[in-house]
């Protein structure tokens, strides 16, 4: 089988992957939403460590330790602010997760999980953005190129609900599983 990719509802912190995306703003220093979260599991280190980044730019990626927690490492992306979908937001978020999934290959990830980045504090509605999750996914995981485990940490009921039936409809490749993961705090 070339990958899997598994949609939990849960905390994307306690997750034992190679590495967790973070939803970032452009100034790397941290948030709320899941950027405070990650934050306050990683520990002070990680907070030391972004701010000798010098920031990122939107749909861009950078790369750190997990610090204190469980993955090995945090991918901090920037998604779009929604505007109303005519300020090329469809192409910025695509952008995260392709730079997301470059960076992970650089490092020899195997194993990612995201946050459905932009839909909080961003705005942007969770069934477009979906859709181009489930697309960057697809994408990555046709080309064999590295990541073998995706998984999408969906922090409400509804949002798994979505995520796993576009992944069933939008990731159709014969060597793939979709599988949804309940409630478990860790898919390990
Ligand atoms: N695990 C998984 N998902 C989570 C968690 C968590 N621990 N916490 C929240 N979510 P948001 P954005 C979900 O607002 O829209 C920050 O302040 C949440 O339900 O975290 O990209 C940054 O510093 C939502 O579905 O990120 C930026 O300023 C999703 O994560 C800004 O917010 C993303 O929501 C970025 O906004």
């Amino acid at each position: 089988m070339r990958g899997r990719i598994d949609v939990l509802q849960g905390d994307i912190t306690t997750l034992a992957v190679d590495a967790i995306v973070n939803a970032a703003n452009s100034t790397l220093l941290g948030g709320g939403g899941v950027d405070g979260a990650i934050h306050r599991a990683a520990g002070p280190r990680l907070r030391e460590k972004c701010g000798r980044l010098g920031g990122c730019s939107t749909g861009d990626a950078k790369l750190t330790g997990g610090y204190d927690l469980p993955a090995r490492f945090v991918i901090h992306t920037v998604g779009p602010v929604w505007q109303g979908g005519q300020r090329g937001e469809a192409e910025a978020l695509a952008s995260c997760y392709r730079r997301c999934f470059a960076l992970a290959v650089e490092h020899e990830v195997l194993s990612i999980a995201f946050p459905a980045i932009s839909t909080g504090a961003y705005g942007y509605p969770l069934e477009k953005a979906t859709r181009i999750a489930a697309l960057e996914a697809r994408t990555h995981l046709e080309h064999g190129s590295g990541v073998n485990r995706i998984v999408f940490a969906c922090f409400s009921e509804e949002a798994k609900d979505l995520y796993v039936t576009t992944l069933e409809d939008i990731v159709n490749l014969d060597d793939v599983a979709v599988q949804s993961l309940g409630t478990s705090r860790s898919p390990e």
